[in-house]
């Protein structure tokens, strides 16, 4: 007889994203004539950049003659788009990552998703509260979380670390000592940044105790501020205690395209049961070749031309559109009278919702009365409870319209 991976039972419901396509869909059904305004899902609107829709083509003709036809490609993914990956992304911020540290991926989702296969079932967890909840979720899969608790909203195994309004989002260094460490910043769903002596903190913390840090870089693009670091790896350290992923999804538009990557730096290491020292590097590139067969040749060279000087002018521009539209609904909700965070260095804000309901009874109402889409901060993480996200990856007038239509509700 067939058996499953009972660790699946331990999931809630559906994942949080798809749960709300599934409510949305189910409104607009009832109410076919509302004009839903979704700024749920972090997805971006704006078309890829020419220069890069242009230099796939390119690539595409090359795979349809016999000169230049390519076929599997290297397993970490071509150099031509590893070194300029470890040239503008590392050099040019005075980061020392070398392009074997570098694998190409299908997406920052999978890479985290994907990087618990290489770490011992009986590690510890901590997340911070809220959080990405793939994070948590492949770490349920793989049955690393305990059971979880309807009661406080939390798996039992798992060290969850607030970060809301009372502590300024800052999270703190937990007691209870983790080995594994999810750090997402600018932060997924908060929209909020931590210092560069914030994160040295974690790094510090992380070499005390032989615990490793995964880093989630995905919204770096976004960054405005001076003082926030772009990479882990600016942090002296780092590289003996992270793994950095990254992402061209919100950076260049390319959630339909598919292309990420994950920095693994050589000298990281992990321990057997019996204390040998491991390279995750080896074990990472591994599992890498055995799993996968590597991002296609017209996207890697529709990544490349991200770092072309025609590409990286054409990417500010969205993502200075995507950062206007996030300034717009901040302004516009605290011009309602709301209380919000984010959206400065991040696409994403963060809101309390009126006090008295819940986030999820604000998302109806925010659906029911305005017909708009955002994501309650309880899918998140228990701390999220009494927030919402919006996220900046609308289109300009969708914005305006969205913000207009709150207002009138909650002015
Ligand atoms: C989000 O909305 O949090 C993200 O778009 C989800 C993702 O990147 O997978």
């Amino acid at each position: 007889m067939i058996k499953i991976n009972e660790n699946f039972l331990k999931l809630q419901d559906s994942y949080l994203f798809s749960t709300i396509a599934k409510k949305v869909s189910e409104f607009q059904k009832e109410n076919p004539d509302a004009k839903i305004i979704k700024l749920g899902i972090g997805d971006v609107t704006r078309p890829i950049a020419n220069s890069i829709i242009s230099s796939m083509e390119n690539a595409v003709k090359e795979m349809g003659n016999s000169e230049t036809f390519r076929g599997y490609g290297p397993e970490q993914g071509y150099e031509f788009l590893r070194n300029k990956i470890v040239e503008f992304d590392y050099q040019k911020r005075g980061v020392d990552i070398s392009p074997d540290e570098v694998f190409i991926s299908d997406g920052a989702k999978c890479d985290c998703g994907n990087i618990v296969d290489i770490f011992s079932i009986n590690n510890k967890i901590a997340i911070t509260d809220p959080v990405y909840p793939v994070y948590l979720d492949t770490n349920v899969m793989s049955g690393r979380t305990g059971n979880y608790n309807s009661e406080t909203g939390k798996y039992d195994k798992i060290i969850y670390i607030p970060a809301t309004a009372e502590n300024n989002f800052v999270p703190q260094l937990p007691k209870e000592v983790p080995d594994i460490i999810y750090l997402c910043y600018p932060n997924n769903p908060t929209g909020t940044t931590l210092s560069k002596e914030e994160l040295t903190k974690w790094v510090e913390y992380a070499r005390e105790n032989s615990s490793i840090i995964l880093f989630d870089a995905a919204y770096e693009a976004f960054i405005t501020e001076s003082d926030v670091p772009h990479s882990i790896y600016e942090i002296e350290g780092a590289k003996e205690v992270a793994i950095e992923c990254r992402s061209f999804s919100k950076t260049a538009g390319f959630t339909g395209l598919r292309c990420a990557y994950m920095v693994v730096p050589k000298n990281l290491v992990g321990y057997t049961e019996n204390g040998q020292e491991i390279s995750l590097h080896k074990l990472w590139s591994r599992r890498h070749g055995t799993k996968f067969n590597g991002v296609s040749y017209p996207i890697q060279r529709a990544a490349e031309a991200v770092y072309s000087e025609e590409g990286q002018k054409e990417i500010r521009e969205n993502i200075k559109y995507y950062l206007e539209n996030a300034k717009t609904i901040k302004n516009g909700l605290q011009e309602a009278g709301f209380t919000v965070f984010g959206g400065v260095n991040s696409p994403y804000v963060w809101l309390k919702v009126p006090d008295g309901i819940t986030s999820w009874e604000f998302f109806d109402k925010l659906l029911s009365k305005a017909n708009v889409v955002g994501t309650p901060g309880v899918g998140f993480g228990p701390s999220g409870e009494g927030y919402f996200r919006l996220t900046g990856f609308g289109t300009k007038e969708n914005t305006a319209e969205a913000v207009e239509r709150i207002k009138k509700i909650w002015s």
